[in-house]
């Protein structure tokens, strides 16, 4: 079974080729716009394009029997039409919450006709690199919303899970047989970490992490919006919308990755510890 990984370099996507590679998968193709620089193992077939630029597309798709499909709006219907095209039994796409902004992902690939699975991860754990160049400057973080709680995911586990959906839809799905792995059509995959965090723990985490004791300072109003504005430029309000909603509806952990992977998800704090340099 050909599996075609695209955004391939992406944080995800790059996983997503390593976690099927670990998986025993032997006929893995990746999309890259620069296969030179793409660093991707000898073993991986790699064609020079992106969902962006549909000329690159085909090329790509062909032979492919199941695609994980990287977030890119723009071009996503068309991704889809051409991956139905070209006879792709299955795409597993990442997306997010429904009616949220990721949902356009999901409409495409619904319209394409081919049989789908969408993962649908929360916050990704790495969007705390928010706080990375405070932190590398001194021990005060400066923020918003510290006590509204949420559950971050790893991006290993959201590579992890979607390698085990396309090589379960291998033994399964794809043949039409009533394999357990059939489960996986048509479904829609929730993903967060194993706990739900407020702001204020997660910047303790990294503290412990790089061993340091870090102050967190809550903002509010337009003091808020001004950080915000000045960190994330014209997504700065944005992103204190979201906080406000998340505010009214705290996102509770599920146990999705421990469920499909049979092995804990990555904790915030083993996250923090991973990725300390990124706070150095
Ligand atoms: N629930 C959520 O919060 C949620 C859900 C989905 C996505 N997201 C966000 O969407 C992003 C997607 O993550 P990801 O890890 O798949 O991707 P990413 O790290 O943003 O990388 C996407 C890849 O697509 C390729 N690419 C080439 N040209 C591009 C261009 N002009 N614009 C965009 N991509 C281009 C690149 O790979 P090559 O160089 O190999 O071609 C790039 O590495 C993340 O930043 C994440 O925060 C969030």
């Amino acid at each position: 079974m050909k599996i075609l990984v695209t955004g391939a370099t992406g944080n995800v996507g790059r996983m997503v080729v390593d976690e099927l590679l670990a998986r025993g998968a032997t006929d893995v193709r990746a999309l890259t716009v620069n296969p030179a620089a793409a660093g991707l193992p000898g073993e991986v077939e790699v064609v020079r394009g992106f969902l962006g630029r549909l000329e690159t597309v085909p090329a790509a798709l062909a032979g492919v029997d199941a695609m994980y499909l990287a977030p890119h709006p723009a071009t996503v219907f068309e991704v889809c039409r051409l991956a139905a095209e070209a006879g792709v039994r299955r795409i597993v796409d990442m997306a997010g919450a429904k009616g949220g902004t990721w949902q356009v992902i999901e409409d495409g690939v619904e319209a394409s006709g081919v049989a789908y699975t969408h993962l649908e991860p929360g916050e990704f754990m790495a969007n705390s690199t928010l706080w990375a160049a405070q932190i590398r400057a001194g021990d005060v973080v400066r923020d918003a919303y510290g006590d509204v709680v949420n559950a971050p995911i790893a991006q290993e586990d959201i590579a992890a899970v979607a390698a085990h959906v396309l090589l379960c839809g291998a033994s399964g799905a794809f043949t039409g047989s009533a394999d357990a792995s059939d489960a996986f059509v048509g479904a829609s995959i929730e993903l967060t970490g194993p706990e739900a965090l407020s702001r204020r723990e997660m910047v303790a985490a990294i503290g412990r992490a790089l061993g340091r004791d870090l102050t967190y300072v809550e903002l509010t109003g337009d003091a808020a919006a001004e950080h915000f504005s000045g960190v994330m430029g014209s997504y700065g309000q944005w992103y204190l919308d979201g906080l406000a909603q998340l505010a009214q509806h705290p996102q509770a952990a599920v146990s999705t990755v421990a469920d499909l992977l049979g092995r804990p998800a990555m904790t915030y704090g083993e996250w923090a510890g991973r990725h300390a340099d990124l706070f150095r």
